[in-house]
């Protein structure tokens, strides 16, 4: 029986937890060959043991060379799923100019470089798709605490619409996910890090009208969506998928 991603060469980054490794479980389920990356081996050798077209590698997408290197080894690339984010909290007042830099670095110069690379083997393919993990925080809503957070998950969206515009008449779609609250591992940190983790919590679940969190798996279904043909006619696009929240 055939499956949605059946011979798709797909490079996840992130992928060692949370959302990147969900996604990178469920584009394998489908039948697409995943290169999953992330800086954390350890995370990563328990997708390596258990999902035989799953291929792992050491990666720190924010390291120009390495990240042109590892390109420079693929042939064919279908799909780019783009997930490295980092969470900074605070407003404009707790952000020093450190902060700001390294969420930058981390946030949007880790997408600019996975894409620069790869995009080149794209154009020689004349096809090729870009998802790119946002957030609801962004241009979309803006919430307490979340200055360059924000800041940064709006350029996203800037980058997702300028890819797709530069790039379609060589057929290469570009969108962005854009989450709501998702239990992940660096969420359950946040949580722990509140003088109350109780009430931080129940604040966290109150931000979706559906009252609930989502789950990484519910974010990987969408990713399948956007990597799969059957979305072959969306580009450009921020995807909500927040429990309501930008209602
Ligand atoms: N969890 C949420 O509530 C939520 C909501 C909206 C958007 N997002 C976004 O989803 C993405 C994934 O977040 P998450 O919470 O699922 O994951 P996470 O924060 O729990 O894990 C992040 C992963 O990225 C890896 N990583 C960090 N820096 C890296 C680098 N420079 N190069 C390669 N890998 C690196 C880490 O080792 C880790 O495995 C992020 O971009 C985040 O901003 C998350």
């Amino acid at each position: 029986m055939s499956k949605r991603l059946d011979n798709k060469n797909i490079v996840v980054t992130a992928a060692g937890q949370g959302i990147g490794k969900a996604t990178a479980i469920a584009f394998s389920n489908e039948g697409a060959n995943v290169y999953a990356t992330d800086i954390n081996s350890k995370t990563l050798e328990i997708l390596n043991k258990d999902y035989p077209n799953i291929k792992v590698k050491n990666l720190d997408s924010t390291n120009k060379k390495a990240v042109e290197e590892f390109s420079a080894s693929l042939k064919k690339v279908d799909v780019l799923f783009n997930a490295v984010g980092f969470v900074h909290h605070g407003s404009i007042l707790e952000c020093d100019e450190k902060d700001w830099d390294f969420s930058f670095n981390v946030n949007i110069k880790s997408m600019f470089f996975m894409i620069k690379s790869i995009i080149p083997i794209m154009i020689k393919q004349n096809k090729g798709n870009i998802i790119n993990v946002s957030s609801i925080v962004s241009s979309l809503r803006g919430l307490p605490n979340r200055l360059v957070y924000g800041t940064t998950k709006a350029a996203i969206i800037g980058l997702t619409k300028s890819i797709a515009a530069d790039f379609i008449k060589n057929n290469i779609r570009c969108n962005a996910i854009a989450p709501g609250t998702v239990h992940t591992p660096s969420w359950e940190n946040r949580v722990k890090a509140f003088k109350d983790p109780v009430k931080a919590k129940k604040d966290f679940i109150a931000r979706q009208p559906m009252n609930r969190i989502g789950t990484p798996e519910e974010v990987a279904s969408l990713a399948v969506y956007l990597a799969s043909d059957e979305s072959d006619f969306i580009t450009g696009i921020a995807h909500p998928i927040d429990g309501g929240m930008s209602i």
